[in-house]
């Protein structure tokens, strides 16, 4: 469609005004996560974890999704909602979690394990093909709870973050089969470079993501979603808080809870985590994919209807 903004080069006082008008010229919706860099976020419809996020993809009456996140948020969005048109500023922004379970090798375990009856919990940083083979999906905000209303009479597979698995297992007693995936950003961090930091800041309460090693987590005042921190932030009395998680994240808290101190968890080799997928979305890119309808997310009707009873059975689980 021949928008009206492709028309009037110069017509606009910044990207963002441009993206504003044509987000209301497609009728688009623009979700954000918490990872995507501050000037996305402050033009952002909302801006949440994958849960949150996952929730305003099925409640948007929106013809458009504009998802600035990484590619299998986007295509979960998608997923719940076949007859939108769902685009992302750039294809090419994967996940290392992701590409540590393709569907093939987790279609080959299954067979091999056919007489174990696995319920598969996945993890929703995982591929449509993942989700189709999938019983239920969980976020880091809601993998205690759907782990816990599992059936009890049968073993679970829980793919592909061996970490948040193993935290999940730490929390509800119940034993699972762990995939071997890690998220690369996460395990950075190690025991020394937050046992450092924290030396630096006594006073600051330490919180970290559940995608941590368990020697990090252990150090932890708190582990939770990217979410459940910005509830943490505001209801603790501590006043600074160590934020063991990728950096995108202090621009949500020092916005909505100024006042303060955030400080990034420290890597060994930076000062400041970061996921090069979540960083390859752009301002520029975000005004190209509403301006173009491209990149767009498509897949296989056969694929989206299995993946799709998963998704909602966790939507339906964690209300
Ligand atoms: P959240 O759902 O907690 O935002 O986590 C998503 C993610 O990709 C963490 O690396
Ligand atoms: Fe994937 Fe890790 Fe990036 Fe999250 S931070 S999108 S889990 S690679």
């Amino acid at each position: 469609m021949a928008l009206e903004t492709i028309a009037q080069p110069g017509k606009y006082l910044s990207l963002q005004d441009e993206i504003l008008d044509l987000k209301a010229q497609r009728n688009a919706i623009i979700l954000v996560h918490n990872y995507q860099v501050g000037e996305i976020q402050d033009i952002a419809d909302y801006v949440g974890d994958s849960l949150g996020l996952a929730y305003r993809a099925r409640e948007t009456e929106a013809t458009v999704i504009a998802f600035c996140g990484v590619h299998f948020m986007a295509e979960t969005a998608k997923i719940i909602n076949p007859e939108k048109t769902v685009v992302l500023p750039d294809k090419d922004a994967g996940c290392s979690l992701e590409s540590s379970c393709p569907g093939k090798e987790l279609a080959s375990y299954l067979e091999e394990n056919s007489a174990k009856n696995y319920y598969v919990i996945a993890y929703i940083n995982c591929s449509a093909e993942v989700k189709a083979l999938s019983d239920c999906i969980c976020t880091s905000g809601n993998a205690v709870k759907i782990v816990e209303s599992a059936p009890e009479d049968r073993p679970i597979l829980f793919v592909p973050d061996q970490n948040l698995g193993a935290w999940v297992m730490e929390q509800t007693g119940r034993k699972m089969d762990l995939w071997q995936g890690s998220c690369y950003v996460h395990i950075e961090f190690t025991r020394d470079s937050i046992a450092r930091i924290r030396d630096e800041h006594p006073q600051a309460e330490v919180i970290a993501h559940p995608e941590c090693t368990y020697a990090v987590r252990m150090l932890a005042d708190v582990v939770c979603s990217t979410e459940k921190m910005v509830d943490h932030a505001k209801e603790s009395s501590a006043q600074q808080f160590i934020i063991v998680t990728e950096g995108g994240m202090l621009h949500r808290l020092n916005k909505e809870v100024p006042g303060k101190k955030f400080i990034g968890g420290p890597t060994e080799n930076c000062a400041c985590a970061e996921c090069r997928y979540m960083k390859m979305n752009t301002l520029e890119k975000l005004r190209n994919c509403l301006r173009d309808l491209s990149p767009e997310v498509t897949m296989a009707e056969e694929t989206r209807v299995k993946a799709e009873a998963p998704i909602l059975r966790m939507l339906e689980l964690s209300r």
